[in-house]
């Protein structure tokens, strides 16, 4: 599947580096509780840089405002130069693709279907015609299909390609993401915990994967709580906490800070030390929404701005039939008690405009 790299056989390649993501002061408040605070952060070109902190810090909320799902209160970000609108289909078309924490993939889809999804950015003929097999689809179908067969292929799911995608395993479908997000040609893939649910054998993978997508000329943005797999990873590492980013710096650094250690890595990880800290900062952020785990609330209701981005009613069952205009389903990382928060603080009222 992929070939062994590592940090210091990409450091030896002489290669002209491009600003590829240029976030400058991004801010992002749900009523009183400010999830993102003044965060400025650079991807270049040929760049695998890792996003870390504690529970809550506010590291999907950012890929959110960097993906167009949030509109940002404050700041501005950049792609190759451009600033990006804020709409996520648009954010993909320019050329940033993204995986979720929670696997939003079309169930009753099989996995070359996934894919295909995943492409129509890059296809004339667009999603609808792409799901209803119009005339249009047809002529652009076997050069689609190519692609996502070599997709499939790249990720090791080529032999599974008419299995319904959910009937693979927790990490296969951590896969499926990864390949449908590449289906849209990125310069820039931003990763939400890709090893989450998998074994030490699937992180080690799932490592080599994403060597292979920066060798691939995909700059890449990543979160993990698995430090070890951060560290090996990335050339760049910023911490999140409580919204602001605390340090960037290479993996030696961050490793090395007091802060750092003090902030994050010398607690476990799964506790939730940004729990009181928002509770003293706003009434808004109470328990339920710092305390409740996104992984742990699948139930929970789309934000008003994603369910406007769907086009369709904003309830699980929604995305086999109606897929978001970025070609993902619905976004359901949010818990509900944050849902409403989100409702108040109006963000898709502006994503609309
Ligand atoms: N739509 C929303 N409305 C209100 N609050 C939100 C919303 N989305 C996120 N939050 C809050 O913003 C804070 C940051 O959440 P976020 O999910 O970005 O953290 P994270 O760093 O990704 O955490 P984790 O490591 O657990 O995934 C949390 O307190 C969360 O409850
Ligand atoms: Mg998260």
């Amino acid at each position: 599947m992929t070939t062994t790299t590592t940090k210091a056989e990409a450091g030896a390649e002489p290669a002209a580096r491009e600003t590829v993501l240029d976030a400058r002061g991004v801010t992002m408040r749900f009523g009183g509780l400010t999830a993102v605070r003044d965060v400025n952060l650079t991807v270049n070109s040929g760049e695998i840089v890792g996003l870390i902190g504690p529970n809550g810090a506010g590291k999907t909320t950012f890929f959110n405002c960097l993906t167009g799902l949030y509109v940002p209160t404050e700041g501005e970000v950049r792609y190759k130069g451009q600033v990006l609108p804020p709409k996520s289909f648009k954010v993909t078309a320019a050329g940033i693709a993204r995986t979720f924490q929670n696997i939003r993939l079309f169930n009753n889809m099989t996995v070359l279907e996934n894919v295909l999804v995943g492409r129509h950015t890059r296809t004339k003929e667009g999603l609808w015609s792409a799901l209803l097999r119009g005339p249009g689809f047809k002529r652009a179908e076997a050069a689609s299909e190519k692609r996502a067969m070599e997709l499939l292929e790249f990720v090791g799911l080529a032999e599974k390609a008419q299995h319904l995608s959910k009937n693979l395993p927790y990490g296969e479908q951590r896969k499926l993401e990864i390949a449908r997000a590449l289906a849209s040609d990125p310069g820039l893939i931003l990763l939400d915990e890709p090893t989450a649910g998998m074994n030490p054998q699937e992180t080690r993978a799932a490592e080599e994967l994403i060597f292979a997508i920066r060798d691939m000329g995909i700059a890449v943005l990543v979160i993990e709580h698995d430090m070890r797999f951060i560290f090996n990873l990335c050339d760049r590492v910023a911490v999140l906490v409580q919204g602001q980013k605390l340090i960037e710096g290479d993996s030696q650094t961050v490793q090395g800070d007091e802060r750092v250690i003090a902030a994050y890595l010398g607690e476990p990880i799964d506790e939730t030390p940004k729990a009181e800290a928002l509770a003293a900062e706003t009434p808004e952020a109470e328990a339920p929404a710092a305390e409740t785990d996104a992984d742990e609330a699948p139930e929970a209701e789309a934000p008003a701005d994603e369910a406007d981005e769907a086009e369709a009613p904003a309830d699980d069952e929604a995305p086999d039939e109606a897929p978001a205009a970025d070609g993902t389903p619905a976004e359901d990382d949010t818990p509900a008690d944050a849902a409403d928060a989100a409702k108040d603080a109006a963000p898709g009222k502006e994503n609309d405009a």
